[in-house]
């Protein structure tokens, strides 16, 4: 199956929208794209960070980018948590919904990270299974990410790439490709990072994250504390040659600069998306 006609629009340059730049954004006209969201930081009704994005939404695209829907768990979906995501959509009119391909917690724990799972076939159904019932409730197709990866298991059948592209043909879903997570789980795991970009399906890619980690000298850990690192932005230009221009997002979570430091990094963004965006016109 091709990607269906109606995939979003191409939106441009984006940045995660992160509270100490609300009124740096507000007051002043950043050259940015889009924002976006990160989806449970507004789903308590009221409130500062739901005042502050509903102004926005009012200027630029506004994505939702989850971190708790635990696509990949065996415990059962979380039904008032989809609620409340369908409720918060219904008011932010997202360009698109994405989450992460992993579990987060299992019988009622939730251990607040985003876990790998292995990459076999009775996994593919599983998860297959789970976002066709997600987009049911939601009414739309989700795009689900990949995560950076520390350990593997033994007994995956497939690469990870390969268990993505299955995934979004066989549960007609998007993909958000972070570039940052596939550089990172390369190191990690001794694979060659453009194999990984090379063997997704670029007609169902939407979003590139693109972000900095940490160097443990042994491996690498997925901090977004760091500024892009000129490995990251080489894949960045690899993954742009493979997908054409793909609407993307720096990926800032800790340790937050000042605004125009991320739009410096935006900048670099664009620069190395303009053969792409040249070409794709
Ligand atoms: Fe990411």
């Amino acid at each position: 199956m091709s990607a269906p006609a109606d995939k979003p629009p191409y939106l441009g340059f984006g940045l995660g929208l992160r509270a100490p730049h609300y009124g740096d954004i507000l007051d002043g006209d950043p050259f940015v794209d889009w924002f976006e969201v990160i989806s449970e930081n507004y789903m308590v009704p009221g409130g500062r960070p739901l005042a502050m994005l509903e102004r926005i939404r009012e200027r630029w695209p506004v994505v939702m980018h989850g971190v708790s829907m635990s696509i990949a768990s065996t415990a059962p979906l979380d039904r008032d948590y989809l609620a409340d995501l369908k409720r918060l959509a219904e008011r932010v009119e997202p360009r698109w919904i994405s989450d992460h391909l992993c579990w987060t917690g299992v019988h009622g724990i939730n251990l607040h990270d985003l876990l790998p799972i292995p990459y076999t076939e009775e996994a593919l159904e599983h998860v297959v299974q789970r976002v066709g019932e997600v987009q049911d409730i939601l009414g739309r197709r989700i795009a689900l990410e990949n995560v950076s990866t520390y350990v593997a298991f033994a007994h995956s059948e497939m690469a990870e790439w390969e268990f993505l592209s299955e995934l979004a043909r066989r549960a007609d879903c998007w993909l958000l490709l972070d570039v940052n997570n596939v550089y990172v789980s390369s190191f990690n795991h001794g694979y060659d990072p453009k194999a990984f970009i090379d063997g997704v399906p670029a007609d169902r890619v939407i979003q590139f994250h693109v972000a900095g980690h940490s160097d443990m000298e042994t491996h690498l850990i997925d901090t977004h504390d760091h500024a892009v690192t000129d490995e990251v932005w080489q894949l960045y230009r690899h993954a742009l040659g493979h997908c054409g221009p793909v609407s993307t997002m720096i990926e800032r979570d800790d340790d937050i600069p000042p605004l125009g430091e991320l739009l410096g990094e935006l900048d670099v963004a664009r620069r190395l998306a303009a053969p792409a965006l040249a070409a794709a016109q």
